[in-house]
């Protein structure tokens, strides 16, 4: 499991009428299960083998094991039902509401997610990906993108009211810092669709595309939204070329976009930064290493960002 990662418990011990619950939707018998561990969610998920022959992907939560999951699982079921067909996305297979769990069912992706680390053919095809998904507008039921992104005042709030956390890097440059991610409320609305969690586990090889899964947070917004985000991952995931080529992959993906994805990188460097310092968080105890740690991975980004 990649560190920063939260435990699962394995699919098996998920309740019988659950698993009766899921075989009714789907219309078949489960025949076999491969639990899939990692991920920030604390329920099962799995590969599951169908009697019929057919191979689905099903992950489960109760409200009891985490009510923010539970909650996530069913908008990310009312967006799966939404997305056209265009969208390379597993397509649904069924919604379960049973007893205080809630289980997505999708089509299972033919390859396990992408890396670590990052290749620079992953990127392009998800890249691809972003560029088929983000050219979708005016989507129906999808919320903006301020109602499902994280505060991205990280780097102000360290600035007003923890001037004692921020290091002498960030020191000599939270002017800028504050300045450049100033405005993300307005910047980043629009009306493309937007996947808004692009990271490496949320990219599935499919054939020979891949499919973006884990729509939990999907909204409308800027068009460069996800492009901006794959670069964040590639950075702060890791490029088997090294620190260097990840750098380099990042910047060309940004140089691309407009100067507002360039300002989202350094937001989400601040939000990063910033929520590193919260309390523990009980259902994800590794969430905030993670966070210290993807930011300072993202660092020489935002340092040739700011002195641009
Ligand atoms: N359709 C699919 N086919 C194969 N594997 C999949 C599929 N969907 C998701 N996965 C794998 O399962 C993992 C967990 O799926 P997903 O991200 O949707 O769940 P989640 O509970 O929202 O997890 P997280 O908390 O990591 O966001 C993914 O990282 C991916 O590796
Ligand atoms: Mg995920």
């Amino acid at each position: 499991m990649p560190s920063g990662f939260t435990t699962r418990p394995p699919f098996e011990q998920a309740p019988a009428d659950l698993r009766a619950a899921i075989e009714a939707a789907v219309g078949s018998r489960i025949a076999g299960t491969e639990s899939i561990h990692g991920g920030m969610s604390p329920g099962p998920a799995a590969l599951l083998t169908l009697r019929d022959g057919r191979q689905v992907f099903a992950k489960a939560v109760a409200a009891s094991m985490s009510s923010e999951s539970h909650l996530l699982y069913l908008r990310e079921l009312e967006t799966l039902r939404v997305l056209p067909p265009t969208v390379p996305r597993a397509p649904l297979v069924a919604g379960v509401e049973h007893d205080g769990w809630v289980v997505v069912v999708t089509e299972a992706a033919d390859g396990p997610a992408l890396g670590p680390p990052w290749r620079s053919q992953d990127v392009a095809t998800v890249a691809d990906a972003i560029a088929t998904s983000a050219a979708l507008v005016d989507l129906p039921t999808l919320a903006p993108a301020i109602a499902r992104m994280s505060d991205l005042d990280g780097w102000r709030t360290l600035a007003d009211e923890h001037p004692d956390r921020l290091d002498d890097w960030e020191r000599a440059r939270i002017n800028g810092l504050v300045e450049i991610s100033d405005g993300w409320r307005t910047w980043t609305a629009g009306r493309h669709l937007v996947h808004l969690d692009v990271r490496r586990e949320n990219a599935v090889p499919h054939g020979d595309a891949v499919w973006l899964v884990d729509w939990a947070s999907a909204c409308h917004g800027a068009g460069w939204i996800d492009t901006a985000s794959l670069a964040v991952d590639v950075l702060a995931s890791g490029h088997a070329g090294g620190h260097q080529v990840s750098l380099s992959v990042a910047q060309g993906l940004l140089a691309q976009l407009p100067y507002e994805a360039t300002r989202f990188v350094v937001a989400v460097a601040g939000m990063l930064r910033c929520s590193s310092f919260l309390p523990a968080w009980p259902v994800l105890p590794t969430v905030r290493d993670r966070q210290g740690h993807r930011a300072l991975m993202l660092r020489p980004l935002v340092e040739r960002l700011v002195s641009r």
